[in-house]
């Protein structure tokens, strides 16, 4: 890891293990250039990249074409309506309505460690482990400077983006539009790779080509959302898990983003993220500054496996925060789908008893306690406990379920109100709304206007009286609907574009003072399912819930696609109850459990009800989960094989970071007649080490796993699946 900058060619240049990432002041007006990102490379000074020989408009030798030559310039953080015509990465209205900003290089510093970022998630390290080099830009029209950051971690190759806005001047400025990164490449015929979905089939691996123009993803929801991740990536048309060129963007943050990547006139790329600029403005007084969210930047020459397993490695050590990272999380039992609305005290109860006996840890009691909620019309925002469900109320059931020997979770849908609700009959005006509209509703719902103090105020103190009033261990923080009718009745006319960003700064607010007055609270974030799956959630929960869609083979592409930059260890999947709830099919316990294994392992189901067969095999996974969590939670994820692509069979690895252990994921989604019995070619193993795998005679080397490979036992019928654990020979 090094960042330096070489005077005389007045390059930076960026190095972590095996990416480097170069940019060039030029020309005397001092643009920032971008040189180059990618591979490591040994020299500094690449300025040809440039092209600055053979563009007759460079503006010092051609005051004439000043605009042609913004408009090809590779720069590092484009400005707005001076003359390149390509995306902006920020806009301003300043006191007379002009919008206009040119940003030239002033000053810079590198130093050691890492500023956090204020209010928002971050990615963090020791000062001795990470570098950062700020780079400060300014408009001498404005008074307006820019700063950019830029750091590396010793043990990573991700490079992390953010950008701070402060205005100098003696006038108010309303920023209009922030993006936290923009590159501009040449396009080696690259395609875009990003992550798409909805409501129960979150985050599915998509590729597409890219045309001239622009074509972007992003959310304008009030999070991250179902439908786009805000990730892209940019990939070789032959990319393969270990061959070919990715640069892969990911947004730390939970509100609205986009991700864009624009194809110019000469064949060029400008790939831009950062806050959704629609719905968006805030105001800056005279030194007031605003922070845009960080964005990771990865690169690898190695396939979409290194770029995943560098995603894992940086968000594990360097940006989830949770003492439960490292540790096994209890096994669960949530009774959401084994009752919805429908229970109470002695229900629960009988679910944890059975639970017990066959080795789960924790009950987690679901939507349905509170207020009137016996569907989900009403009593959001009314945070106190349904005695007539509860009887003896919950300490109460909370000291039963500890007697019984499980640790006690409890459901929280916090930033949300029924219109049928007390809260809402006292405080009409706490929920987002438009002045003289009447709000839409979702699911018979309003989102709270968490920008205002005392709203914020109020849900804090709800959830944290309920938490302190019994030995509640765990925490899941649900949202259930996305914002419309973004207005607030406490900003004022031309800050209403504020609220959007001030709603997700609360939730991360609200989030931190949790984990702060609750430090050993294992928190679970959630989102109508996968909703809010983001690595901004991660900085205040170690998991996250995946989908509402239980279905083991569902599963496996929407796994697929989390794994494509989250660690398991984040992934919250549960074994459910068949036919399946959402999907209607039906598959082999064996095969639920195998699968939920891959994520922080639970059961969501009426253990009570579940035939004595399927019981069975829950002690059983209880014991695989035991056996196998540490390595799936820490180990390092290979894809080898997707159901998504090969319409068969599913199946990807975890290899202990010492090489000492595996586990492989087989999936056999489909059965086909006369089928010749599958090899797999294993991955990630030492070749020089000596293993035993599971179901195999004799111990073979590691070259021999990784090339020749291994078979997989004939499955009769559909979703069958295998876990095979592999070790290294001992002595
Ligand atoms: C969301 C969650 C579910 C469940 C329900 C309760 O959909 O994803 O797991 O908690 O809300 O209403």
């Amino acid at each position: 890891m090094n960042i330096e900058y070489f005077e005389t060619s007045r390059v930076f240049k960026i190095d972590t293990n095996s990416t480097s990432y170069i940019m060039a002041v030029c020309d005397r007006e001092k643009f920032l250039g971008h040189v180059y990102y990618g591979q490591k490379i040994s020299d500094s000074d690449v300025n040809y990249l440039l092209r600055l020989n053979e563009n007759p408009f460079v503006p010092s030798l051609n005051s004439r074409d000043r605009g042609a030559f913004l408009d090809s310039f590779p720069t590092e953080f484009s400005g707005h309506n001076v003359g390149d015509y390509r995306e902006s990465s920020i806009e301003v209205i300043d006191k007379n309505g002009n919008r206009g900003v040119s940003l030239f290089y002033k000053s810079h510093s590198i130093y050691k460690g890492k500023k956090k970022l204020y209010g928002l998630p971050s990615t963090f390290a020791p000062d001795d482990k990470c570098m950062t080099l700020e780079i400060h830009l300014e408009d001498d029209v404005l008074n307006l400077e820019v700063v950019l950051f830029y750091s590396i971690f010793e043990d990573s190759d991700a490079i992390t983006r953010s950008v701070k806005v402060i205005n100098k001047s003696d006038d108010t400025i309303s920023l209009t539009k922030i993006m936290s990164v923009c590159v501009d490449m040449d396009d080696d015929n690259f395609q875009m790779l990003d992550l798409q979905g909805a409501w129960a089939r979150e985050r599915q691996i998509e590729y597409r080509s890219i045309g001239h123009g622009k074509q972007s993803i992003g959310s304008t929801r009030g999070e991250s959302s179902h439908q786009e991740n805000p990730f892209i990536g940019l990939c070789d048309q032959s990319i393969s898990q270990d061959s070919g060129r990715i640069y892969g963007f990911h947004f730390i943050y939970s509100g609205n983003f986009i991700a864009q990547v624009e194809k110019n006139q000469f064949d060029m790329l400008r790939i831009t993220m950062g806050i959704h600029p629609d719905n968006f403005s805030f105001e800056l007084q005279k030194n007031e500054e605003f922070t845009a969210p960080e964005a990771v930047l990865v690169f690898s020459s190695e396939g979409l496996g290194k770029m995943t397993r560098t995603f894992h490695d940086l968000y594990r050590n360097h940006l989830i925060r949770s003492p439960y990272k490292n540790k096994k999380r209890p096994i669960l039992i949530n009774n959401w789908e084994a009752t919805y609305f429908d229970f109470d005290s002695e229900k629960l109860i009988s679910i944890a008893k059975e639970a017990k006996t066959h080795g789960i840890e924790m009950l987690v009691m679901d939507d349905g306690w509170f207020g009137k909620r016996n569907d989900d019309n009403s009593s959001l925002g009314d945070w106190q406990v349904n005695e007539d469900k509860l009887k003896g109320g919950l300490k109460n059931l909370v000291d039963r379920v500890n007697e019984i020997g499980l640790k006690f979770g409890i459901w929280f849908e916090p930033e949300m109100v029924s219109p049928d609700s007390d809260l809402y009959r006292e405080h009409p005006d706490w929920a987002i709304a438009i002045q003289g509209r009447m709000p839409s509703r979702s699911r018979n719902q309003f989102v709270l206007d968490l920008s205002r103090k005392e709203v914020a105020d109020y849900v804090y103190e709800s959830v944290a009286k309920i938490l302190r009033s019994a030995n509640i261990e765990y925490v899941k923080w649900d949202m259930n609907r996305q914002l419309s009718d973004i207005g607030s009745s406490g900003l004022a006319p031309q800050r209403q574009g504020e609220l959007m960003h001030r709603y997700v700064l609360a939730v991360y607010d609200l989030q931190e003072r949790l984990i702060t007055e609750f430090p050993d609270l294992l928190l679970e974030n959630c989102s109508g399912g996968g909703g809010r799956f983001d690595p901004g959630m991660l900085y205040y929960s170690p998991q996250i819930w995946c989908s509402d869609d239980t279905d083991a083979i569902e599963r496996l592409s929407i796994q697929e696609g989390t794994a494509l930059l989250y660690p398991l260890s984040t992934m919250g999947a549960h074994v459910s109850d068949c036919p399946n709830h959402i999907v209607g099919r039906t598959t082999p316990f064996e095969t639920r459990g195998n699968v939920a294994l891959a994520g922080t392992f639970g059961y969501e189901l009426d253990i009570t009800k579940i035939s004595n067969e399927d019981k069975n095999q829950i002690s059983k996974q209880v014991e695989m989960y035991h056996k196998y969590n540490d390595l799936v939670r820490e180990g390092d994820y290979y894809r080898i094989a997707s159901y998504r692509e090969n319409h068969y069979f599913d199946c990807y690895m975890v290899v202990s970071k010492d090489k000492k252990k595996a586990l492989v994921t087989y999936v056999q989604v489909r059965n086909r007649a006369n089928a010749h019995v599958r090899k797999i070619r294993l991955k990630g193993l030492d070749p020089q080490k000596k293993y035993t795998v599971e179901g195999m005679e004799k111990a073979y080397y590691g070259d021999t796993l990784l090339n020749a490979g291994i078979v997989v036992k004939n499955m009769r019928g559909d979703s069958q699946s295998t876990l095979i654990y592999i070790r290294e020979v001992e002595g």
